[in-house]
């Protein structure tokens, strides 16, 4: 069974992508910011930061589970999405996307969404700071950014990603 992780930026597109995959590759889907929800695997709320608090370790062993999951379940790959997806070990992912998105466009985005100022400041810093990418290189993960910006070149990219998933190990 293939695992994708899908992080990135929140608002720079995971969830379109992860979908859009997962219909094209038939793999399952796995919406992981529900999954923390409905199985309460945060410490608390931050109402300031308007965000579940998440502890990685915590996630990363339920996400495995998850996968073993879908493995029995014989699965022919699983996408993980989520801006912490990429805190799995590079030993059980195939490859990880980092969606990306110019600033402008991020910052109207997250505008549409209705998010405060803080926040979209948040969320603009860890796209320059490339908080996810950083942290998926430190985690040795197979990666493969996408920008979102523009939406024309999905179908170039959708080739990319099946050539890498279809290549031996
Ligand atoms: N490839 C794309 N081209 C154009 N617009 C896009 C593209 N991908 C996403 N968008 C736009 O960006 C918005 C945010 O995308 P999406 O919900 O997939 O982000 P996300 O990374 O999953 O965010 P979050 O982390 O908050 O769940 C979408 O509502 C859509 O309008
Ligand atoms: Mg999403």
């Amino acid at each position: 069974m293939k695992t994708v992780l899908v992080t990135g930026t929140p608002g720079t597109g995971k969830t379109v992508i992860a979908k859009k995959l997962s219909l094209l590759l038939n793999y399952a889907y796995f919406d992981v910011a529900q999954f923390i929800k409905k199985a309460h695997l945060y410490s608390k709320y931050d109402r300031k930061r308007a965000c579940y608090v998440v502890e990685a370790k915590k996630l990363v062993r339920e996400l495995l589970k998850v996968r073993e999951k879908a493995l029995k379940r014989g699965e022919k790959g699983i996408i993980f999405d989520s801006h912490m997806s990429h805190f799995l070990p590079c030993s059980k992912a195939d490859l990880c996307i980092v969606t990306r998105c110019a600033l402008k466009t991020l910052s109207q985005r997250l505008t549409k969404r209705g998010y405060s100022k803080s926040k979209i400041r948040e969320n603009l810093d860890a796209e320059i700071f490339d908080t996810c990418l950083v942290e998926a290189v430190d985690n040795r993960h197979k990666i493969v950014a996408f920008d979102t910006t523009k939406k024309k070149n999905f179908k170039l990219f959708s080739k990319r990603i099946i050539r890498i998933l279809n290549r031996r190990p």
